[in-house]
């Protein structure tokens, strides 16, 4: 029996513990899946507050309750720790570890490197080793084989290494991670059979590809293709701005055609930790092969320049109101970067905030999600939300159209409202 079976004939047993690097927004829900999978799961992280919690069924995140997280403890089959060491014990390990950017806008692999350094340290016969971060391609085959191969093992016979990029979308009520597709590619044949049979009792539907860079760039497209798509949307709400029409009227009516339409809604502008970074990885990558990807940079442009748009229809909604920006106490509603979610990373409300503050606004904002945040030098606590902080703004600024806030409310209580998402109820 080759160690390949072996490692297969143990995933049908449930007879893996599987370790996870990195027990965030992806790791963690990763990890419970497994644990309701049937397998063992040791999660590590470097950081000591996010183990301690989780090893007391505290969760850090949202998508995974404490009593999820706590069934999960109580099964006896699942721990955290941040001692690398243990990386030699798990059979698979899945690495969910921050793809951000730098300062200029680069891919920051730094993170998919300390965690390959950690996993080289304890590498034995028989693991296999999964990237699941958003990365550009080449990254599995050009940074970890050779990482990895300098212990003297062989990838395909002795470890196995995969990618597989995760696809949580946080606080979608319908689809998680074991619900939503998830595709596989290997560095060998070997390595492909051995991942899917490794995430077969955990996840519903499994699509394998033909190699680790299809893998990494099936991810990129998707958010590229919704990065493109909401600079579209967000375009189509500049031009019916200066044409006076209603956007959102033309979207939905449009989105009537059954077929050849999908719809996507313009807004304040991108955020998160994926469709503002990752498209990026793809055109940093065709720069060093000397090709500009149009597309991805024609949707940055577009989708960066709309909380300049939003600033400036706030101006605009004051003007006619005989006041100006500056000195004007302005309510931003919603911080977080999409709605029924408490995760401001890139959101597009901290850019509207400083340009309204830097043009001597007095900004105040509320968020049921988001009861304080601290960016550069700005901290800032949510303010009640009440008809008296309504009715006191100047202007409510709708930034995030988070489900638990009274619309109609504010239309009715508020002194002047822009909505950048639509969320004011229309007729009665
Ligand atoms: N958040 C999303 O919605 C989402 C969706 C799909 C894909 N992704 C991708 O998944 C990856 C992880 O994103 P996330 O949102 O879960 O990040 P996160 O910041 O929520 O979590 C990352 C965790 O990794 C830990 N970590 C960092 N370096 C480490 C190291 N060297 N060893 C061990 N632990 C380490 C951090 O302490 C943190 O707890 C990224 O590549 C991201 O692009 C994210």
């Amino acid at each position: 029996m080759t160690i390949a079976d072996e490692l297969i004939g143990k995933a049908e047993r449930r007879d893996v513990l599987f370790g996870i690097i990195g027990l965030g927004y992806v790791g963690l829900p990763l990890a419970v899946e497994l644990v309701n999978a049937g397998y063992r799961v040791l999660g590590y992280d470097i950081s000591q507050r996010v183990v301690d919690g989780l090893n007391q069924g505290k969760s850090h995140i949202k998508d995974i309750s404490d009593a999820q997280l706590l069934a999960a403890v109580k099964t006896g089959r699942f721990s955290a720790t941040s001692d690398p060491d243990r990386l030699g014990e798990p059979d698979a390990i899945s690495i969910c570890v921050p793809t951000p950017l730098s300062k200029f806008k680069d891919p920051d692999v730094s993170y998919i490197v300390a965690a390959t350094e950690a996993v080289k340290k304890t590498l034995r016969r028989g693991q296999a080793i999964i990237l699941e971060s958003t990365t550009y391609p080449g990254t599995t085959r050009e940074i970890m084989q050779p990482a990895l191969e300098a212990t003297g093992l062989k990838v395909g016979t002795d470890f196995f290494l995969a990618f597989s990029p995760e696809r949580v979308d946080p606080g979608n009520p319908t689809y998680q991670t074991k619900n939503t597709p998830k595709v596989v590619g290997g560095m060998t044949a070997t390595c492909l059979k051995v991942a899917m049979a490794l995430y077969h009792p955990a996840i519903d539907t499994l699509v394998p590809v033909s190699t680790t860079e299809a893998a990494e760039l099936v991810k990129l497209l998707e958010n590229t293709f919704r990065s493109v798509n909401i600079g579209l949307a967000n375009e189509m709400a500049i031009v019916c701005d200066k044409l006076g029409v209603d956007v959102w009227e033309v979207i939905e009516a449009a989105a009537t055609k059954p077929f050849g339409f999908m719809k996507f809604l313009p807004g304040p502008g991108l955020g998160g930790h994926c469709i503002p970074i990752d498209p990026h990885y793809l055109a940093w990558k065709m720069r060093g092969l000397n090709y500009k990807t149009r597309f991805i940079d024609l949707a940055g442009e577009l989708n960066t320049e709309m909380p300049n748009f939003w600033v400036r229809k706030v101006g605009d909604a004051l003007n006619g109101h005989g006041k100006a920006v500056r000195g004007a106490k302005i309510l931003v509603l919603g911080v977080a970067y999409k709605k029924d979610i408490d995760d401001i990373r890139e959101s597009p409300a901290l850019d509207i905030i400083r340009l309204l503050q830097q043009q001597g606004a007095t900004v105040t904002y509320h968020d049921p999600h988001v009861p304080s945040f601290k960016e550069d030098h700005n901290e800032m606590r949510s303010v009640p939300f009440s008809t008296e902080s309504v009715a006191a703004a100047d202007c409510v600024m709708i930034v995030t159209d988070h489900t638990a806030i009274d619309y109609r409310m504010i239309r009715d209580r508020a002194q002047l409202v822009v909505d950048t998402r639509r969320a004011l109820p229309r007729g009665d």
